[in-house]
């Protein structure tokens, strides 16, 4: 990896990236859109993926060599240390580069005083030899959600903690109204993009990851960059919808799952008009989405909706609903290894009750015999079957129906994918049946 005449700034600007993570709870989605000249670079956002995949590993190698802690208002050049360990620890920088680059931005940092201090740290992990610590019992995981993880997933949660500091793969889902699958891994081969085809037929992992924006077909939309796991939800619920078609995406952004939903739904039933209503309460995911279905020549509009309460319906009842519940990302972590910063157990608690109020909520708009597809990126047993088990026991009209994917396990009502699963996210499904109406 070679060093610019602009590393000391690129360290101070990473540097900065941290802080923002752990004094402002700011994302790293959110330091890509809003600072993308310090993340354009690859050995940029190597170095703020890495630190925030490695951050309590580091942090353990180089508390101890601090005689007391840094003061709040010199957190930025905690996170230089943390920035010029992480490189020491984890990248095949040579030592003498990383150690003077990170003394160097001190003086970017408005703190050249501190360049003694950097150096003597720096100086003694490198001296310290130091090898990069993935402990048991917690495997760089903030101990509340390691133990979270360890009593839902007993023998096999040490592979599931060691698999979140791992890279996720990157996956495609060709968009078939545009192109078959068979020729656009033609198109993959012409362009020596080497890739395998995933468990689902539309799915494509790539043997590398890609900026988006370079792959064959990408702004005539015959692609989408969207998790093997993720895949499974429209199919889900087109397995289960009834005729005629009225379904509610009730969180809709940035529109993944519905795209491929309204895929599945062109391809299957060209005769049959399928009406999908979607929503979010985000204004700035809406207008986003609605780019990426433009991109994927979807026509439908987005509407401004909360899901906790119905100023957004038309009270006509819909014969499907899927919710894609905001919650922890705890399956995702390797995609997002920020949120093992920015999570902590009590808003575990505020997402389960937001869960359940949206699941109370659209309750009343499902039809009798309706599907409510309910799923989360979340590998907690409280966002996932303990909500839908909470659920159950309030609603007199729901059951559940079992489900089964090629890939993940059983829980008591739903089904998880999980990160040690081929190729997919952490990912949890619950298919919710409302009785009444006729019975079939
Ligand atoms: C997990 S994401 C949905 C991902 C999306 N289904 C997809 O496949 O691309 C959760 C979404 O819920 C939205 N959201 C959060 N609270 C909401 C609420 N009260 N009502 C509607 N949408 C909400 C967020 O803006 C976010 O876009």
């Amino acid at each position: 990896m070679t060093l610019t005449a602009k590393s000391a700034d690129l360290r101070a600007n990473i540097a900065k990236a941290l802080c923002l993570i752990t004094e402002k709870k700011r994302t790293i989605d959110w330091i890509l859109t809003h600072h993308p000249d310090w993340t354009a670079q690859p050995i940029q956002r190597e170095l703020l993926y890495g630190c925030a995949r490695h951050y309590l590993e580091v942090q353990s190698t180089i508390d101890p060599l601090l005689k007391k802690p840094l003061r709040d208002k010199d957190q930025d050049l905690y996170h230089l240390l943390i920035v010029g360990a992480y490189q020491l620890l984890y990248l095949n920088i040579p030592q003498h580069a990383v150690i003077n680059e990170t003394v160097n931005a001190t003086k970017k940092l408005h703190k050249p005083w501190a360049r003694g201090l950097v150096n003597g740290v720096l100086r003694t992990v490198s001296r310290n030899n130091a090898q990069p610590k993935l402990e048991e019992p917690y495997f760089g995981h903030p101990p509340w959600l390691a133990k979270q993880i360890q009593q839902t997933y007993k023998n096999s949660a040490n592979d599931i903690l060691v698999a979140n500091t791992k890279r996720a793969p990157m996956t495609l889902r060709v968009n078939q109204t545009k192109i078959s699958v068979c020729d656009y891994q033609t198109l993959l081969n012409h362009n020596k993009i080497n890739h395998q085809i995933g468990a689902l037929p539309q799915s494509i992992i790539l043997d590398q990851p890609m900026h988006s924006q370079e792959l064959p077909g990408w702004h005539e939309g015959w692609v989408a960059v969207q998790d093997l796991g993720a895949q499974f939800a429209a199919i889900l619920l087109d397995q289960h919808t009834n005729e005629p078609n009225r379904i509610l995406d009730a969180c809709a952004a940035p529109g993944g799952k519905l795209s491929h939903l309204l895929e599945l739904k062109q391809n299957i039933i060209q005769s049959q008009p399928t009406n999908v209503t979607a929503i979010d309460h985000s204004p700035a995911r809406i207008s986003q989405t609605q780019q990426i279905l433009a991109r994927l020549g979807h026509d439908l509009a987005l509407r401004s909706g909360d899901a906790t309460d119905l100023t957004w319906w038309d009270g006509k009842p819909y014969s499907a609903i899927l919710l894609d519940a905001p919650c922890s990302g705890t399956g995702t972590i390797r995609r997002h290894p920020d949120i093992k910063m920015l999570l902590n157990a009590k808003s575990i608690d505020e997402l389960q009750e937001l869960q359940l109020k949206m699941l109370n909520n659209l309750w009343q708009t499902l039809a009798p015999q309706g599907t409510l597809l309910y799923c989360t990126c979340s590998l907690l047993d409280a966002e996932n079957d303990g909500v839908i088990s909470e659920f159950l026991t309030q609603h007199g009209d729901a059951s559940y129906t079992s489900i089964e994917l090629p890939t993940g396990s059983k829980r008591k009502h739903g089904w998880q994918l999980l990160p040690t699963d081929p190729h997919t996210d952490g990912f949890y499904f619950a298919l919710v049946h409302k009785k009444g109406g006729l019975e079939r």
